[in-house]
């Protein structure tokens, strides 16, 4: 056990967990997609600037869909080459092809579609079934794989679905082959909603793994809703996920599932994963500076516990 440090969690580590965990920021797309109002490009691009300074590796930096879709999100185009030269990773959403010449116009190396487990939310989200989604990502990864630019695919309502309930986990089985049958390197699991505990992550990963989906191309995203996204990670961990989904400040929703909060705050993960021993190269004091700098753009404080542990924000 080593000495804590102030503002760090002592270190203890548990048998059965990786070394590194990979952390795939998603605060400047998920996060601020979300916000009511707009966040000035230039905020946008500074915000995505001092995430990479802390020590992320992957920075996911907007979205090329429909503007009217999902107006926040509509600078793309103004916000993707103030941050291109950055030395981290930057995905950027990319739902069809129209999204994907677009991102590629731009120079963007890392494109993610995004698929869902249940009819509701493809049509809520996508205006299409789950087959005709899947019919037009194809076109999608086979043009980015040419380009030899890296998919992610995720997948939403991978457990519940305000919707319909209960997700079965032979559903996102399916849709999770067809991504990875399509050529995505790799996916991400999305708790859109936030339903999940931790027996369910088990029992979907061991079913995917099961069907021959090795861990390594798996990843997960939760949203915080039920505050079972940290116990929800741990059980993934647990299985042999490395890449883990997390927002800067738990900012996040998703403007098509009316009940989804925000997504795991990446300090939490990190206060986390620092006390198992478990190295993610990020710099908690930066970190949370920089949430607590974009908390006083957005004008309310940040729902992170360990951002409001360490930062004296009023509550
Ligand atoms: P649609 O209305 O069916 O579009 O929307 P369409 O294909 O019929 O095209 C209509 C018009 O839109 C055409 O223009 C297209 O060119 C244009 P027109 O010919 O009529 O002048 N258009 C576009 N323009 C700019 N960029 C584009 C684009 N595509 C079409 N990319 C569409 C279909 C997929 C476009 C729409 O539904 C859309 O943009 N949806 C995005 C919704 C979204 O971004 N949701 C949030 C991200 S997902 C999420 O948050 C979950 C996640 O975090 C994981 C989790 O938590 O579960 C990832
Ligand atoms: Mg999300």
């Amino acid at each position: 056990m080593n000495t804590p440090e102030l503002g760090l969690p002592m270190v203890v580590p548990a048998a059965g967990l990786p070394a590194r965990v990979r952390i795939h920021e998603v605060g400047a797309r998920d996060g601020l997609q979300n916000e009511k109002a707009t966040v000035p490009t230039a905020v946008k691009a500074e915000f995505v600037r001092r995430l990479a300074g802390t020590g992320l590796t992957t920075v996911e930096a907007t979205s090329f869909v429909h503007p009217k879709w999902v107006p926040q999100l509509a600078d793309a185009e103004e916000l993707y080459p103030a941050v291109a030269g950055l030395p981290v990773e930057l995905p950027v959403l990319v739902p069809n092809e129209r999204g994907l010449d677009r991102a590629l116009a731009l120079g963007a190396r890392r494109v993610a579609v995004f698929a869902s487990a249940t009819e509701s939310f493809a049509k809520a989200n996508l205006n299409r079934t789950v087959d005709e989604a899947l019919a037009m990502f194809e076109p999608v990864v086979s043009r980015a794989k040419a380009a030899d630019v890296h998919v992610r695919g995720y997948l939403s309502m991978c457990f519940g679905d305000p919707w319909e309930g209960a997700v079965p986990v032979a559903q996102v089985v399916k849709v999770c082959r067809a991504l990875l049958d399509m050529g995505c390197d790799e996916l991400s699991l999305g708790d859109t909603v936030g339903v999940a505990t931790p027996g369910h992550v088990t029992a979907l990963l061991t079913a995917l793994t099961g069907a021959g989906v090795p861990v390594s191309a798996l990843g997960v995203h939760f949203h915080d809703t039920y505050g079972q996204a940290l116990s929800n990670t741990l059980a993934a961990l647990q299985q042999g996920v490395t890449t883990v989904d997390a927002s800067a400040g738990g900012l996040g929703g998703c403007p098509y599932a009316k009940s989804a909060t925000g997504n795991l705050a990446t300090e939490d993960l990190v206060w986390m994963l620092r006390g198992l021993g478990i190295d993610t190269g990020v710099d908690l004091g930066r970190l949370v500076a920089t949430s607590v700098w974009m908390a006083a753009h957005l004008g309310r404080p940040s729902p992170s516990r360990t951002v409001r542990a360490l930062s004296h924000q009023e509550s």
